[in-house]
């Protein structure tokens, strides 16, 4: 569908929810209190040696027919440079708790081969490393996040890859890093220790753990090249971790991670596909969703308790959604469809980060290319664009914005069956053009919403941006039909002095308002 097209449908569609939309919820947005600031990393993305997520769908070396720049698919990067990713965390994951960084350094031809346990069993030609890693975030503009390997590496390991990357002056591995093509320290701005070390990253315990973390974490280097550091957290966004780490971490860190996908149904059969499910799916992922809400205040909370002069934030490093792959995929490589309910779910989770801001410094999607939640999905040389990157790119205005309370003079309910769910969930901030900006997310996929919208402080005349939409729950995007999901133009005006926005059934929006 062509832009003008998609803009009629949209039209449409709107134009046939109007009929049927009767809730109304006032809303009003307080610009007399800013919040907290947005971090920008909150839009952060994970890549990891995984299925394609890095070979093919990313990296196809310079040699390949598809376009690239220094060996990384230009279409993806181009894509990529458009979501402004703040920071990209790389290689893994529980990849990263078997990756020796030696092996992915000096001549691709003559790296060795290792054998990635975790995902396949698939051989690994290390032709990604780091000096692969670094032209990746320089050419889309991302900040670097290295994670480390505390489950089979040693803290010599650790310090000397810190060394080989960030050391200004002399040193043999200095000479090295130059006689790999790269004289100048790289620009390493978070280095992790640790990934899931209560699972594939070692059955440990947090005791256990947190020893091991202030024994590597000991051999960074300090100095203004000095990454910060994330430490490895807990299980499914448990307190556990964070607790234990808060309270008996010595060495220097800056962030402590948790993790939590959405997982309809909470794991097994029940997880269900990525496209071509019930309501009551629909239903459960969303619920999902927002659990990171509960789970991110009870972290915040521990840290309140346990850190109150905010040396700790959280880093939220792995999130997402994760179905049943996509039948026929190889296994072990958790490639999924990416439907408009996965676009609810981003955005869902993009208002949670926003709601913590305070604490939240860093959140990363799982994943960016072809790997679980991911913005991108390629086939050979095909590329398209998922209902997923939509929505990160609709909200760009959030990074470094400045949070606005918003307050709902009712909170209307989507329920299915005995489950229930909030039907409305908005954010607002001030961005850095100095415009107001507004979310919208309507988690009820039958039923518009008439939200009419007061600015405290300002007088909003209107409203203009973009909606995502659809007719299906799933509807996604396909090789065939690329752009079956995509934004459309979306505007609002104020009439008598009252800003009146039409949430569309099971839809994201987002608008800057006119003041
Ligand atoms: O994102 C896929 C995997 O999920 C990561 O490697 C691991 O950290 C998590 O369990």
């Amino acid at each position: 569908m062509n832009s003008f097209k998609r803009a009629l449908f949209c039209i449409g569609l709107l134009a046939a929810q109007a009929a049927n939309a009767v809730t109304a919820v006032a809303l009003t947005v307080d610009a007399t209190r800013p919040g907290a600031l947005i971090n920008k990393n909150v839009y952060g993305q994970f890549a990891e040696h995984l299925g394609t997520g890095i070979y093919g769908g990313m990296w196809v070396g310079p040699e390949s027919a598809i376009p690239s720049v220094k060996g990384w698919r230009k279409d993806v990067v181009d894509a990529l440079k458009e979501l402004h990713v703040p920071v990209v965390r790389w290689p893994g994951g529980c990849f990263a708790e078997e990756y020796n960084w030696r092996d992915g350094i000096g001549p691709r031809d003559k790296r060795p081969v290792m054998v990635n346990t975790n995902w396949g069993g698939v051989p690994d030609n290390n032709a990604v490393g780091t000096h692969e890693f670094f032209d990746l975030v320089e050419l889309i503009g991302a900040d670097a996040y290295v994670n480390g390997n505390i489950g089979t590496g040693s803290p010599r390991e650790t310090a000397q890859w810190l060394e080989y990357m960030t050391a200004d002056g002399d040193s043999p591995l200095v000479r090295l890093r130059a006689q790999n093509g790269h004289a100048k320290p790289f620009k390493l701005t978070y280095f992790g220790i640790g990934n899931e070390n209560w699972g594939c990253g070692g059955n440990m315990t947090p005791a256990y753990f947190t020893n091991l973390y202030n024994h590597h974490a000991s051999f960074v280097p300090t100095g203004k090249l000095a990454p910060q550091i994330i430490a490895g957290g807990g299980l499914d966004g448990d307190t556990v971790w964070t607790d234990y780490l808060s309270r008996n971490i010595r060495a220097p860190a800056s962030a402590i991670s948790v993790h939590y996908y959405t997982v309809p149904g909470r794991g097994g059969k029940d997880k269900g596909p990525a496209t071509g499910f019930a309501e009551d799916q629909w239903m459960s992922g969303l619920k999902d969703a927002l659990h990171m809400r509960e789970l991110l205040d009870k972290n915040v909370a521990v840290l309140d308790r346990n850190d109150p002069s905010k040396r700790y934030t959280l880093a939220v490093d792995e999130w997402g959604t994760w179905y049943e792959p996509t039948p026929g995929s190889p296994a072990r490589f958790l490639q999924q469809q990416n439907s408009l309910r996965d676009a609810l779910v981003a955005a869902l989770h993009f208002h949670t980060f926003h709601d913590h801001a305070e604490r939240v410094s860093m959140a990363n999607i799982a994943q960016m290319v072809n790997v679980l939640q991911a913005m991108i999905l390629t086939d050979g040389k095909a590329m398209l664009l998922t209902p997923t990157y939509h929505a990160f790119r609709m909200h760009v205005p959030f990074q470094d914005a400045t949070s606005l309370p918003v307050t709902l003079d009712r909170q209307p309910q989507y329920t299915l069956g005995g489950a229930a769910i909030p039907a409305l969930s908005a954010s607002a901030a001030r961005g850095k053009d100095g415009k107001l900006y507004l979310s919208l997310v309507n988690t009820d996929p039958k039923e518009a919403l008439a939200v009419s919208v007061l600015v405290n402080g300002a007088a909003a005349t209107g409203a203009t941006g973009s909606v995502l939409t659809a007719l299906a729950m799933d509807a996604h995007n396909s090789f065939a039909s690329p752009k079956a999901v995509m934004p459309a133009l979306f505007a609002a005006r104020a009439e008598h002095g009252k800003l009146s926005i039409s949430v569309p059934a099971k839809s994201v929006v987002v608008v800057a308002l006119g003041e």
